[in-house]
């Protein structure tokens, strides 16, 4: 039978037609199947089509590697029309084609799996104060849900410009740090211009710029995941970029930049340097002090991790006011809408609940990772809410799996480029952290 998986009914649909008209035993991945049925060159017409038919764009850039290259000048009709003759009586479905630059992109894959310990997404285990949550329901009942929110934001730009001592004018919030990131490499990168990353970081700095068509350079970290000087000076000075991202704590190292790092970065990064500090309250040391209006520097943060609030999707930036002020001409009108806006400045009453829970997860960080030390795992040292580690006798992918066995969850990075069989935890709970240590030891010893 046909598999449905998460397929539109469709394209479902023509799939099974697919299977029937060709005789195929099976249907999900059965398009590296149908690559026996056509001659060489053809590969990558029928890939195409196959795609369409079957909607499985992984698997396109998995089987049609080095074969894309030769899609005919008439792109993806062309393509369709050579795969029908092929495919019979089967009628692909129409599908609009997406963007050149954008084919082999894979998207961001996080799972979401149901389990009873998630210590996957650097999430915080706490939720946030009662007190928060009854503000915030008494302030929802008052709004006036007919008009459009505060456009600029002001009420809570005052309270985060309160919070790290600048001004509102400096201040940028959006949608998730995530969305600030991306305004950033719309108003300063976009199309043609180059975005530099040092491997590995967070995925989503080069994810972002390649979807706003910037060219992005990635430079290498040193073995141990630091930031090798020689290599930051070899990008700049080639790649001129207009953009330069650093992660301080680096996600999904945990490393913390030391700040001589930072400023050397700072004297020669031609274009803005964005300092993403997600993981910003973990570690000992800010590069918020270091923003002015001289400086291209902006530092982002977010309220998903440290403010317990992932769900409320809201982060920001503090940088020159003159670079905020680009920045609000580009991002859509009345982004934030009433509630986030009304969430964060609620949140920000509650400081010294956040600074606690901080503490705590602080603490549980080191008790985690010298436990992890005396079992047959690497550990690298993390200045964040996680720790990344590689077991030694075990591989990554089947100590993730035995350890999902377990009903605990954590995030397989074995897989990515640079970070071979490494894992990333995120610090729960203490019963969190003490399931998560004795499933660990079970499955690496
Ligand atoms: C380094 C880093 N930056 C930004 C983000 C995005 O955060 P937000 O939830 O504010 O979009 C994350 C989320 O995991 C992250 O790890």
């Amino acid at each position: 039978m046909c598999g449905g998986g998460q397929l539109g009914r469709s394209a479902q649909q023509a799939r099974c037609r697919a299977q029937r008209t060709l005789g195929l035993d099976q249907c999900p991945g059965d398009i590296i199947v149908l690559r026996d049925l056509i001659p060489g060159h053809e590969i990558s017409h029928f890939m195409l089509v196959a795609v369409d038919v079957i909607g499985h764009h992984r698997k396109m850039r998995d089987v049609c590697g080095g074969h894309r290259d030769s899609v005919p000048a008439g792109g993806v009709s062309e393509c369709t029309h050579a795969a029908s003759a092929h495919l019979g009586n089967v009628k692909p479905v129409t599908r609009v084609p997406v963007r050149d630059d954008l084919r082999a992109l894979e998207g961001y894959h996080s799972p979401q799996v149901n389990v009873s310990v998630r210590l996957n997404t650097n999430e915080s285990p706490f939720a946030p104060p009662t007190a928060w949550r009854d503000a915030f329901a008494a302030e929802l009942a008052r709004v006036d849900w007919q008009r459009y929110p505060d456009r600029g934001a002001r009420a809570l730009r005052e309270g985060i410009a309160a919070q790290h001592g600048v001004s509102p004018a400096q201040v940028f919030a959006a949608n998730g740090s995530n969305e600030v990131l991306q305004t950033l490499v719309l108003t300063f990168a976009g199309p043609g211009r180059a975005v530099a990353t040092f491997e590995p970081t967070y995925q989503m700095h080069g994810q972002i710029a390649r979807v706003a068509g910037s060219i992005v350079v990635e430079g290498e970290r040193a073995p141990d995941f630091t930031l090798d000087m020689a290599e930051v000076q070899r990008v700049l000075s080639t790649a001129l970029p207009a953009i330069t991202f650093l992660c301080s704590p680096n996600n999904p190292t945990g490393l913390v930049e030391p700040e001589g790092k930072i400023r050397a970065v700072l004297e020669q990064a031609p274009g803005l340097l964005v300092v993403d500090e997600a993981y910003g309250q973990f570690a000992e040391w800010s590069a918020l002090g270091l923003v002015d209006e001289e400086t291209p520097l902006v530092v982002t943060r977010t309220f998903s991790k440290t403010w317990s609030m992932a769900g409320t999707r809201l982060g920001y930036l503090v940088g020159p006011e003159w670079l905020v002020a680009e920045l609000d001409k580009v991002v859509l009108p009345y982004h934030l809408d009433t509630a986030k806006q009304i969430a964060g400045r609620l949140a920000l009453q509650y400081v010294d609940e956040m600074e606690s829970r901080v503490q705590f997860i602080i603490d549980e960080r080191e008790r985690l990772s010298t436990a992890m030390a005396a079992l047959p795992i690497d550990v690298f040292p993390s200045g964040a809410n996680f720790i990344l580690f590689r077991p030694r006798k075990r591989s990554g992918h089947h100590v993730w799996q035995s350890l999902l066995d377990r009903d605990v969850l954590v995030r397989d990075c074995s897989g990515w480029p640079r970070l071979e069989n490494c894992l990333r935890v995120t610090i729960g709970t203490a019963e969190e952290n003490n399931v998560f240590l004795k499933a660990l030891a079970e499955v690496t010893t």
